[in-house]
């Protein structure tokens, strides 16, 4: 029997039993684990709206003195482009979508079983079977930790435009994407988001817990549902849960507070009137970033966001 998930897991309310995918893990992944050295980079292993992946080195000039010695905590932590790219020794990581990070610490404490159930699911990929999955998830049927992981990373993979949206009961709904050979089981990526996480603390929380856990000289990295830029342009959906400007308001009073507190703190958001109004108080930069993900490719344009951070 596999140990449960740690306390400091995503689903601490839910009840832990590992059913029959604990065979044998295929035999490269459980290599590449044994090969790959101990802070090598990472990359995000799900698709995610808003994915900071193209803003790593622009936002890394940004990091304040002695990074690597502060813990890097991140609320919004989504696909984590930011997190697995700079590798910080210590780390808290939080979201508000539980599955998220169900998913992450699954694939911290179990990679190999977690392996073991995207090569089968690799396997039997069609669009029927998609629809299948997603029914499964939807209906949480399954009492499997590794199983609900390896669904949600299925979905995310092939579903239309790795979105991530449910609806208002909270139900997955994105429809199948027409992708020809969508890579579910990518070993490297996974076993090195492993290895990534292994000494990360991961909590299932609103942002405002961070008030709880920050101490100072933490660095505090704030990547929100954006403020959006249209009536059209809506990237909040990422929960059932929207994240309008009571949300923005609130977030900027627990940056001031982290500033008070004494951590470092840096947030990204859309370059609006409203974002620069928020954080007019702070250093604001403006950096160009080109969007991952939309669903019109006409729209997939570079944007600038701004960048607060309270110290320079
Ligand atoms: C812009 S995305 C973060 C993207 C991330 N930086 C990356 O590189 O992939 C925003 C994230 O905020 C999460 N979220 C939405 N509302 C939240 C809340 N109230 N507290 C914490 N996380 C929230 C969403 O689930 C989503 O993962």
């Amino acid at each position: 029997m596999a140990a449960p998930l740690s306390s400091n897991s995503a689903t601490p309310g839910r009840s832990v039993a590992v059913s029959s995918l604990r065979t044998r893990a295929p035999s490269v992944f459980a290599s590449a684990q044994a090969a790959t050295p101990a802070r090598e980079p990472a990359t995000p292993f799900l698709k995610w709206a808003g994915g900071k992946s193209r803003l790593v080195a622009q936002l890394r000039a940004l990091l304040p003195p002695a990074y690597h010695r502060r813990r890097h905590i991140e609320t919004f932590v989504g696909g984590g482009a930011l997190f697995f790219a700079w590798r910080p020794e210590r780390a808290l990581l939080m979201d508000l979508n539980g599955d998220l990070i169900h998913t992450y610490s699954v694939l911290r404490d179990h990679p190999t079983e977690l392996g073991v159930a995207l090569a089968s699911l690799q396997a039997a990929h069609s669009e029927a079977h998609f629809y299948g999955i997603r029914d499964t998830y939807n209906a949480r049927t399954s009492r499997c930790v590794i199983e609900r992981a390896a669904h949600f990373i299925y979905l995310n993979k092939t579903c239309f435009n790795g979105l991530h949206r449910v609806n208002q009961s909270g139900a997955f709904n994105v429809p199948f994407g027409r992708y020809d050979h969508p890579k579910i089981f990518d070993e490297t990526t996974l076993v090195r988001a492993s290895r990534a996480l292994a000494d990360a603390e991961l909590v299932h929380a609103s942002f405002e817990r961070v008030l709880r856990l920050a101490k100072p000289g933490d660095f505090v990295y704030f990547d929100p549902p954006y403020e959006p830029i249209s009536t059209t342009a809506n990237f909040t959906a990422y929960a059932a849960e929207s994240f309008g400007r009571a949300e923005q308001m609130r977030l900027r009073e627990v940056f001031a507070a982290l500033d008070a507190r004494g951590c470092k703190v840096m947030l990204s958001n859309n370059d609006t009137p409203f974002t620069r109004e928020l954080y007019a108080r702070w250093q604001v930069d403006i950096v160009v970033a080109p969007r991952a993900i939309s669903c019109d490719a006409s729209k997939r344009s570079a944007v600038t966001e701004v960048v607060a951070r309270n110290y320079r």
